[in-house]
């Protein structure tokens, strides 16, 4: 494990000090430190970074900083903050991506095809775009060769051999080929380990009777992007759970005193002047009918006035652009992409000027700034089929999502998926910014430039998540404060 640490630094040429070595190999989670370290730090290709025990600490320092305590501080009669006046200039806010007005389907067979046509077809193009994938083989061509086989398929099946090895089906237009995994390549074989079905695949090998041996393994994957400055600061949240009766209505108060500048520090002061925009993906009411007796749970019953009390208490929120899309607990179609959430439901927040709404995944930009929200369903495939991954760390998740480049490739399973004439789950552009929500757990991790972030809940633990043992992460809201990550914690 701690060779594994030094090689990774090595790799992103930063050499470590004793110091440095051994502060990190006694950190509470050296692994995750590790990782950020080297996303936050690593120096250009040409140069060498030496780190060393004192920069470890000021970073660690710097770290526990980002994380506030607002207490429940109110202070009356406040003059408005400046930015409130700045920000009554336009919002540069625009939808760039939404399905709700794209999205149809009639649930035929051929829909089911075509569904499948259009993910493989987008993903085809993307791999394609690699230089080991330029010139690939059809599986009907690849059956007759016997050297160097290069094909791109979706993945039907994935199983583990008597013998501990992975063996997947791949699948074209043409034909379907079984692909071999042998467990003494352990890179190639861990790779192989985060294969999951219905994903479109790039598989470089040869072939051995009637099987693939796989040299390679490669995802569409995205590159490192370049960051972007921001000048402003938006806020995440998800899963506020409203209507509920584990709602947290008093420490969501407190956070909207904090954004409307009447509660808080001078620091968290100065953060809540500089927000813009607001986004929530999705679960901003409990609903009604989501699990069974969910009504004992309820302290408000009815649907629509779980939405007016949303519009309530979202409507106290002055100055801000705000943008909702729906999760499962919505009042909109389950299956994924799911439309924006229908205007007979939220009537009151669609009274509201500064709300917008969206679908489930949607892509927006703030000021140039490109957000892929998505409320985080199928989270819930990965953590039970994958390997080393959990609720508790969707980044992990987020990021395997990423280079999948889809955010539900598993069809069938817990998250319902629309068979769509076009696959509007396909990650298409690479986002600044990948918001999701779902799990109750925050999660912030930046990866090859990009900022993933789980907002978390207001929601404090529910009977089913006791039964889970699932501990959530209650009222502490992630705000991309001018492009560095905040997490500020309400009571
Ligand atoms: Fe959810």
């Amino acid at each position: 494990m701690h060779e594994n640490i030094i090689n990774k630094f090595i790799d992103a040429n930063i050499l470590l000090n004793d110091t440095a070595y051994q502060k990190i190999k006694t950190y509470e989670n050296s692994f995750k430190l590790s990782e950020s370290l080297i996303e936050d730090l690593a120096p250009s290709k040409e140069d060498l970074l030496i780190l060393t025990g004192e920069i470890i600490d000021q970073y660690i320092k710097d770290s526990e900083d980002d994380l506030y305590n607002i207490e429940n501080n109110v202070q009356k009669n406040k003059s408005i903050p400046q930015s409130k006046l700045v920000s009554s200039l336009p919002f540069d806010f625009q939808i760039l991506r939404d399905s709700s007005r794209k999205s149809y389907t009639n649930g035929e067979i051929k829909d089911f095809s075509a569904y499948f046509g259009s993910r493989y077809h987008k993903l085809k193009e993307i791999l394609q775009r690699k230089k080991e994938l330029k010139t690939t083989q059809t599986m009907r061509e690849a059956g007759n060769m016997q050297d160097l086989v290069k094909v791109i398929g979706m993945v039907n099946d994935v199983r583990t051999t008597k013998n501990n090895h992975k063996l997947f089906e791949l699948e074209d237009e043409t034909g379907l080929a079984n692909v071999l995994v042998h467990n003494e390549n352990e890179s190639l074989f861990e790779k192989a380990e985060m294969v999951v079905k219905d994903e479109v695949l790039g598989v470089v090998g040869s072939r051995k009777g009637s099987l693939l041996i796989a040299s390679q393994l490669i995802n569409p994957g995205i590159p490192r992007i370049d960051e972007k400055p921001m000048d402003f600061s938006t806020v995440f949240l998800s899963d506020t759970h409203i209507g509920s009766s584990t709602f947290l209505e008093d420490a969501f108060l407190n956070f909207i005193k904090w954004i409307n500048g009447e509660s808080g520090d001078k620091k968290q002061e100065k953060i809540a002047e500089n927000v813009r925009y607001l986004i929530v993906a999705g679960d901003i009411v409990d609903g009604i009918g989501v699990y069974p007796n969910q009504d004992k749970e309820l302290i408000i019953k009815d649907i629509y006035e779980q939405y007016d009390e949303a519009a309530r208490l979202f409507g106290e929120i002055d100055g801000i652009q705000i943008i909702i899309a729906p999760g499962n607990h919505d009042a909109c179609r389950l299956a994924e992409p799911q439309p924006s959430i229908p205007e007979e439901y939220a009537k009151e927040l669609y009274k509201l000027k500064n709300v917008a709404f969206v679908s489930n995944p949607a892509v927006i930009s703030l000021e140039g700034i490109n957000v892929l929200i998505y409320h985080g369903r199928s989270f819930d495939d990965f953590a039970m089929t994958v390997k080393g991954m959990s609720h508790q760390e969707s980044d992990i998740i987020m990021e395997e999502l990423l280079e999948k480049r889809h955010l539900a490739p598993i069809y069938g399973e817990r998250t319902p998926l629309a068979s769509e004439v076009e696959d509007h789950l396909v990650i298409e552009d690479i986002p600044d910014v990948f918001h999701t929500g779902h799990v109750h757990i925050n999660a912030y991790k930046k990866y090859k430039g990009i900022h993933l972030i789980n907002s978390g809940t207001f929601q404090s633990q529910t009977e089913f998540q006791k039964i889970y043992n699932i501990i959530p992460t209650c009222a502490q809201v992630p705000v991309l404060n001018h492009g560095s990550m905040k997490l500020l914690k309400f009571t």
